[in-house]
């Protein structure tokens, strides 16, 4: 499977129904463990999953994303009792985080057991690795009984998918097959937590917020030391594969940098500006957002309720990609505060942005 042409159609399994989940389940593990590439549901966007105790398939994912080989990728078990085949050791606390947060949108960074290839390392002594928390993944996992690497299944840089569609929009003919099972729920990545260094570190914030980490590790370094919490972005990059510009849309993007009546003032000056210099302008906005912007001749794609982080973070993909489809010149949005959930999102619309955000009070 792993050496044959790519050019083929991919294969897409419903997994909704009871016997739907059983039959897709069965032939994406029989894939897997025969080096394919099976693209499959999480509870924060589809991976893109491959064996990795198998050189050859893990190399089809760096191919089918056009993926650099300097980016690690995150190994995903079915449960925490496996994690010693994945890393080499594990202190205590890895047990109590994954007691409290697996299954969930949370990965470890630990030190890599010998059995997974050094290229899901990225070449280094470090691996992820999350249970992720949905039915059709763990049955996957479960069923193809290897550890399963496994990157968002998107081209390298382009938005993340939450849905089977985005999938094949981005890899279709490129892997072998797709787990549909509807559109994920979180809709933003899993936590990245650095266990091998002291403090733990978080690297990339995610489902698990900041402050539900800090009642199990007081002492969490979150990413405002690597100095994120700058519009302009860090002065260098906190972990291999955290670059700046990525889960981008290919329509220009301004994303300011602030939420409530002074951000929404501030999208309105840009997109009044934008459609005086006639050009073809949407914004990404609360539900509220979009009655209040009504006036305007301007693309307009709601994420929810104001306040309701999880809907919006939900949406937050998909809408990108759906502003994106529309052939504009520009695309608005803005930030939703930093606590809870609303760090995930600031991380990735200053990413989605560039890797700058607009001041709320530039002129
Ligand atoms: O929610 C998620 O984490 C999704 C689903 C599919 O599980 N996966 C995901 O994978 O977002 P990916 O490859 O798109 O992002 C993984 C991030 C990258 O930024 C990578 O740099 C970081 O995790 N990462 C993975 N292994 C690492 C390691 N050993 N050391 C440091 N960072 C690592
Ligand atoms: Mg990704």
């Amino acid at each position: 499977m792993a050496n044959r042409e790519r050019d083929a159609a991919t294969l897409i399994l419903p997994a909704f129904s009871p016997v739907e989940m059983q039959v897709a389940i069965e032939r994406g593990a029989d894939i897997l463990r025969s080096g394919g590439l099976v693209a499959f549901p999480t509870e924060t966007v589809y991976g893109l999953g491959a064996d990795a105790t198998n050189a050859t398939a893990v190399e089809g994912i760096f191919a089918a994303k056009e993926r650099p080989h300097s980016d690690p990728l995150i190994v995903h078990l079915p449960d925490a009792s496996k994690l010693l085949t994945v890393a080499a050791s594990a202190p205590d606390l890895a047990f109590e985080l994954a007691e409290r947060f697996w299954p969930g949108p949370l990965t470890l960074i630990l030190p890599r057991a010998p059995a997974i290839v050094p290229a899901v390392s990225a070449g280094g002594g470090t691996v992820g690795a999350r249970v992720p928390r949905h039915a059709v993944a763990l049955g996957l996992l479960q069923a193809a009984g290897v550890p399963v690497a496994a990157p968002s299944a998107n081209r390298f840089m382009h938005t993340s998918p939450t849905t089977a569609a985005h999938v094949i929009a981005d890899l279709g003919g490129r892997i072998d097959a797709v787990l549909d099972a509807g559109p994920c729920d979180v809709g933003v990545e899993s936590t990245v937590l650095d266990l091998t260094s002291t403090p733990p570190r978080v690297l990339r914030p995610g489902g698990v917020t900041l402050e539900e980490l800090r009642e199990v590790v007081a002492d969490v370094v979150g990413i405002e030391a690597a100095g994120h919490l700058s519009p302009a972005g860090p002065q260098q990059a906190a972990s291999p594969g955290q670059m700046e510009r990525h889960y981008a849309p290919r329509t220009r993007l301004v994303v300011i940098d602030g939420d409530g009546a002074e951000a929404l003032g501030a999208l309105r000056a840009q997109a009044v500006d934008a459609l005086d210099a006639g050009l073809r302008a949407g914004a990404l906005v609360t539900d509220e957002e979009a009655d209040e912007l009504g006036d305007l001749p301007l693309t307009l794609v709601r994420l929810g309720p104001r306040g309701d982080l999880a809907a919006i973070s939900r949406r937050l993909y998909a809408a990108l990609r759906e502003l994106d489809e529309r052939g504009l010149d520009l695309l608005l949005a803005h930030t939703f505060g930093r606590e809870g959930l609303g760090l995930a999102l600031w991380d990735r619309l200053r990413k989605a942005a560039g890797g700058a955000l607009r001041p709320i009070d530039a002129p």
